[in-house]
């Protein structure tokens, strides 16, 4: 199967492996090797390259993992994050209810009540996946790490669920930062914590992940207005709406009209839409936005899209971002707990802003990238990662190990690599070193050899065509940047 075959790259060559792997693993819980830290600070880069560049008052902010239970009683996190669960009466394992339905019937139980899932055990009659026995009651489990803060554990704390709150709870002292206008855009990048009952599906649903969200501080009254919606009102978006089976292009304009989302939402979706498909080269067949039902969305959103990817490993669409109208909810939770005023004052006009958030789920964008990429073919096998995402850019060899032709490509190693990721390899035949670099997705490799030293050319060989092409050595970095940038 290719997620198997994909798996066995990935932990030979050093992408991705179980964490705590010594001691048997614990599931949720992945690391990345060496490629796979490159190629996910790659990704984490493309994004703020993307994203923080939208508008001249959207920036990053760092901030704690650990935050203290007022935070999330303010969020409603406390209250409403949660999942159904239910035991076996029987061995008393654990599971989330919703799985073993949509395992069982097929059905998609996500936006079921509990009481509806209890039904739904009962006349599907499922049993429990480990020893048959019968199901408990349906009930709702909080998905949030608890600890204590210090050491007379007078302080409970939360390992934050997503980066979101750190950004509404340092909104007050950023407005005044960013000289108290709006939009204002906070950025964060990092980990964040989920006690998943019972993950599954390998890498892509983790207990401890990564993500990239952007919280855009906005006047609700300009919901519908951007300044460059005209430029982009005329792109065609790829969506699939609650009132469609299937998904259907739509100019921006034309969604705004139909479904009657404000401009400054749609404005964001088309240049989420331009990341995967310009950025991360996504097949445009292979991407869409799907509109969650009321059930579905989470607690805080009012208009919930999420951007899904189909993946062949995971058997179709799946959910790697989101964009969310969360409206003032945040702020005005903060306010109440905190008694500080979130309320702004723009020219005499007293509001709490509202929110865009856009969130990415770091590791399974990485995964959509080893999905979409990985091939096997007669001769090799194969990462096709776009080549601003591959981990490795170039990679130089000598053609054969000669002190000439070592010197040679130690020196234009050392060139390439002063300016991006670049690999050296003497060992083997060209032939193996070539295979060795397709594995895991390298774009180009340079070839030193005799007539590199006579007249100053080396030989170019791309990844994809597995062409080779003759490149003067002066014009070698040129060459590779203008391609990288395609
Ligand atoms: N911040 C939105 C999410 O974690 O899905």
């Amino acid at each position: 199967m290719k997620v198997d075959e994909i798996m066995d790259v990935a932990l030979r060559r050093g992408f991705i492996f179980p964490a705590s792997e010594i001691y048997g693993g614990v599931s949720g819980f992945w690391e990345y090797g060496n490629l796979g830290t490159l190629m996910k600070r790659k990704w984490e880069d493309a994004w703020r390259h993307h994203f923080l560049s939208l508008d001249q008052n959207y920036y990053e902010i760092s901030t704690s993992n650990i935050m203290p239970e007022a935070v999330f009683k303010g969020s409603g996190h406390l209250e409403h994050f949660n999942d159904p669960l239910t035991a076996c009466t029987k061995c008393n394992q654990r599971f989330r209810a919703d799985d073993l339905i949509t395992d069982a019937c097929g059905k998609n139980a996500e936006d079921m009540t509990t009481e509806e899932m209890e039904l739904a055990i009962n006349e599907e009659n499922i049993k429990c996946p480990r020893c048959g026995g019968d199901l408990g009651p349906v009930q709702l489990f909080n998905m949030m790490f608890c600890l204590d803060i210090g050491a007379a554990g007078g302080t409970k704390g939360y390992l934050r669920p997503e980066t979101a709150q750190g950004a509404f709870i340092s909104f007050k002292r950023m407005f005044e930062v960013l000289r108290n206008r709006l939009p204002i855009g906070i950025g964060i990048v990092g980990r964040v914590y989920r006690n998943e009952i019972s993950p599954r599906q390998g890498f892509f649903r983790l207990r401890e992940f990564n993500q990239a969200e952007l919280q855009i501080f906005f006047d609700p009254d300009t919901f519908d207005e951007h300044t460059s919606f005209d430029d982009v009102s005329g792109t065609p978006l790829r969506v699939r709406p609650l009132d469609r089976d299937e998904e259907v292009e739509m100019t921006a304009g034309d969604f705004r009209d139909t479904y009657g989302i404000g401009r400054f939402y749609v404005y964001h979706m088309v240049k989420i839409q331009e990341f995967y498909l310009d950025v991360l080269k996504v097949p445009r067949d292979k991407f869409r936005f799907r509109e969650l039902s009321e059930r579905e969305r989470a607690f805080y959103n009012k208009v919930h899209w999420d951007i899904e990817v189909d993946m062949e490993t995971l058997g179709g669409y799946k959910e790697v971002a989101g964009i969310h109208y969360r409206t003032s909810h945040d702020l005005s939770g903060h306010q109440e707990m905190s008694k500080q005023k979130m309320q702004v004052n723009i020219d005499g006009k007293k509001f709490v802003p509202h929110v865009l958030e856009l969130s990415f789920g770091v590791d399974r964008n990485f995964w959509a990238l080893l999905d979409l990429a990985f091939a096997k073919e007669e001769e090799r096998t194969v990462f096709r990662f776009p080549p601003r995402m591959a981990p490795i850019t170039v990679a130089v060899f000598p053609l054969l190990n000669k002190q000439p032709l070592i010197e040679k490509a130690t020196e234009i190693y050392s060139q390439l690599a002063s300016i991006m990721q670049t690999d050296y390899d003497r060992g083997g035949s060209i032939g193996r070193r070539y295979r060795r670099q397709d594995e895991i997705g390298t774009p180009f490799c340079v070839t030193v050899d005799f007539d590199t030293l006579e007249d100053g050319t080396v030989t170019l060989r791309d990844r994809d065509s597995m062409e080779q092409k003759r490149v003067g050595e002066n014009a070698l970095l040129g060459e590779i940047l203008s391609r990288v940038a395609q």
